[in-house]
């Protein structure tokens, strides 16, 4: 295991450097994933940090990043590998013409011609040690495709044809995220030690938003977690994530408000909420309302 990450205050330390604050028991999750060398899988609402921490670990650790984003309809040619069609084609014609057709079919089948997609790249030795793969809203593919990861990852091995079985010589750091779109099927769960992201508390949340804009003034910062946090118990179609508060103070900063207001809620809705249900919801005296009771929830600092 990394020398860094050998306890769970240590792992802690690692993503802290990296400006992500994660509690004791993420922290363990990840702390464990890397001594039993089990796939990490992430369960939570948007916004709440899911991604970010597979580029915290590979950057604190310093390994590559690999990353399968998932989508409907996603095949091993899109995340295993590919043969190059078209450097085939060229090779056949190359070799036609000069009339030397010599051990043509066993050399267009070789790893000159081999397209590596992430699956694949995981399984091969990376400068720095083994790398991170993020398999990326992992919900959003088909079961198929779920049935085919799950073997993967089950020995870390893919299989190509042609060429026979990659092993992966070290495991690689294997993160799964979801939004829990669908249920994900139980094999694979079983496979992976399972973590549920919640929204963070407000003490956690301002940590957050003081680690990726330490330029906001403690009110502020304080006033918007605030905010968030109250706006959250609110009825809404689609709440906002740490992402927003992040992206809402950052707006904040550029129109250089130091303290919040129902007018400038108002005028900068947009960045914290993404359905105009919402924000026309918000609009007006529920602002205000909100804004009284999260003034109120403060202590004085
Ligand atoms: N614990 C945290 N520490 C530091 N930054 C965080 C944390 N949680 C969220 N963030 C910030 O929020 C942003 C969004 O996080 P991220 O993209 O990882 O969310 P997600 O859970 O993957 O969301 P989605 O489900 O929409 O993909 C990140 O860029 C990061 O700046
Ligand atoms: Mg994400």
């Amino acid at each position: 295991m990394a020398q860094e990450c050998s306890s769970i205050e240590n792992v802690q330390a690692v993503l802290s450097a990296q400006s992500y604050v994660a509690d004791r028991a993420l922290s363990t999750v990840v702390f464990l994933a890397l001594a039993l060398k089990r796939p990490i899988f992430l369960e939570g609402e948007p916004g709440t940090g899911k991604t970010e921490i597979a580029k915290a670990i590979a950057a604190g650790l310093g390994r590559q990043l690999i990353r399968l984003q998932c989508y409907e309809g996603l095949d091993t040619s899109a995340a295993v590998y590919e043969w190059n069609f078209a450097a085939q084609m060229i090779a056949i014609r190359a070799a036609e013409a000069s009339g030397d057709k010599g051990d043509l079919r066993h050399s267009l089948f070789g790893p000159e011609f081999l397209i590596e997609r992430p699956l694949l790249q995981a399984m091969r030795p990376q400068q720095g040690g083994a790398p991170v793969l993020l398999i990326d809203e992992i919900d959003r593919t088909d079961e198929p495709f779920e049935a085919f990861l799950l073997e993967a990852l089950s020995d870390y091995q893919v299989t190509i044809p042609e060429l026979g079985p990659v092993k992966a010589a070290e495991p690689p750091i294997v993160i799964l995220t979801s939004n829990r779109t669908r249920e994900v099927h139980d094999a694979l769960k079983r496979r992976c030690l399972y973590h549920w992201v919640d929204y963070p508390s407000f003490a956690r949340e301002l940590e957050i938003l003081t680690a990726r804009a330490p330029e906001a003034s403690a009110t502020l910062s304080r006033e918007v977690v605030a905010f968030v946090q109250r706006l959250r118990q609110e009825d809404l179609f689609k709440k906002p994530g740490v992402a927003e508060t992040i992206d809402w103070a950052k707006c904040l900063l550029a129109l250089d408000v130091l303290e919040l207001s129902p007018e400038v809620i108002s005028d900068t809705l947009g960045a914290i909420l993404k359905y105009q249900d919402d924000i026309a919801r918000l609009q007006g005296m529920e602002a205000k309302k909100i804004l009284d009771d999260a003034r109120q929830s403060l202590e004085p600092v």
